[in-house]
């Protein structure tokens, strides 16, 4: 029995979330796997409401389930940072889901914005650390408010933290077809936190010599990502980079409609959730790409231990894109929110 928490939190999520869970029973049935949900009411109506973002009492029963399955988080009445550093990144750090996975696979059928570049040019996966970097909250103002203000925003990059996530991403690497790392990073600027990226991938390949080690500055990698993204296989990168290099990763597989992620702790409870936004101003309108959200439904399972589920519900979302839904955006599908869940649904027969 798997338990799973439900966070469908804000915007377009609940709708979303629901595709999701519509998928899952589907599979869950013909699979024959039992599961069961808990939803958790949390996010920016909750805030606005009652000052609440991430509840300990929360937080206590979700360090006792399987899995998190999240919708989206943001909310256009609530000030930026304070849902994103109270609820999605104190998840990310409190739980310690260090890797935030996230494939950039184009599904065939689906339009691509890149001239002659096709499903099998489009196939590989974003290992962002997810723990660390720019992330961790460290920096603070000096003189704020006076035409002297100073601020400072700090970049940490441990040992540990890093190793981690590299002997991860090798350890993926070794298990694919083309068995290439990418490192993406700049070490040719960021000469401290990158160099201790750069020496630790150095140290580490040696474990994994089956595997092709490769490097490439952040700033070329978005070039490739659009010149030639066939080069790619598995590209391991800082939090931050790799927070950019996979909106635009999302761009090249289709849009933000299709791309999934998970928020990984190996040893602990990870998150799966489709990265694009709460995009409020669709929400409510049955319009918006539920197959992001039903993809993270498959990464999830995957890492549940049902791979076999996990190919089909990928299998199912291929199947549509390649005979029914070739542009992804919102409203664009042809196709209303609740419609493409079922159509997922009919699709794993
Ligand atoms: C993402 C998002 C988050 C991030 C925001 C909402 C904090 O952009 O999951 O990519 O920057 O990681
Ligand atoms: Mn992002």
């Amino acid at each position: 029995m798997h338990k799973i928490a439900v966070i469908p939190g804000d915007g377009t999520g609940p709708e979303v979330v629901r595709e999701g869970l519509k998928v899952l029973k589907a599979i869950s049935e013909k699979k024959g796997f039992q599961y069961e949900t808990v939803e958790y009411d949390i996010g920016g109506n909750r805030y606005l409401k009652t000052g609440e973002v991430l509840p300990d009492s929360v937080f206590k029963e979700l360090l006792e389930v399987d899995a998190i399955y999240l919708g989206a988080v943001g909310h256009p009445d609530v000030k930026p940072g304070i849902l994103e550093k109270g609820l999605l990144l104190r998840l990310r750090f409190d739980l310690d889901q260090y890797i935030n996975l996230r494939p950039v696979k184009l599904y065939p059928g689906v339009d691509c914005p890149l001239k002659d570049k096709g499903p099998e040019d489009i196939d590989f996966i974003v290992v962002r650390e997810n723990t660390e970097d720019l992330y961790f909250g460290g920096g603070g103002f000096l003189r704020k408010g006076t035409p002297h203000e100073v601020a400072t925003q700090e970049m940490l990059a441990t040992r540990f933290g890093v190793e981690r996530c590299l002997r991860y991403a090798f350890e993926l690497a070794q298990k694919r077809k083309k068995k290439q790392l990418t490192l993406c990073a700049k070490t040719n600027v960021l000469t401290y936190a990158h160099d201790l990226w750069w020496r630790t991938f150095e140290e580490v390949q040696k474990e994994y010599p089956d595997v092709k080690p490769d490097y490439a500055h952040v700033d070329a990698t978005c070039m490739w990502m659009v010149k030639n993204p066939e080069f790619f296989d598995v590209i391991v990168t800082t939090n931050m980079f790799g927070d950019i290099i996979t909106d635009l990763g999302a761009m090249i597989q289709g849009g933000m409609g299709i791309a999934a992620g998970g928020n990984i702790n190996p040893e602990g409870v990870s998150m799966f959730e489709p990265i694009g936004g709460s995009a409020p101003k669709y929400t409510g309108k049955n319009v918006i790409n539920p197959l992001a959200a039903i993809c993270a439904v498959g990464m999830m399972l995957d890492f549940l231990g049902q791979e076999q589920a996990a190919s089909e519900v990928e299998q199912a979302v291929m199947d549509l894109t390649a005979t029914k839904i070739k542009d992804l955006g919102a409203g664009k599908m042809g196709y209303s929110t609740t419609e493409v869940g079922d159509l997922v649904v009919e699709a794993l027969g």
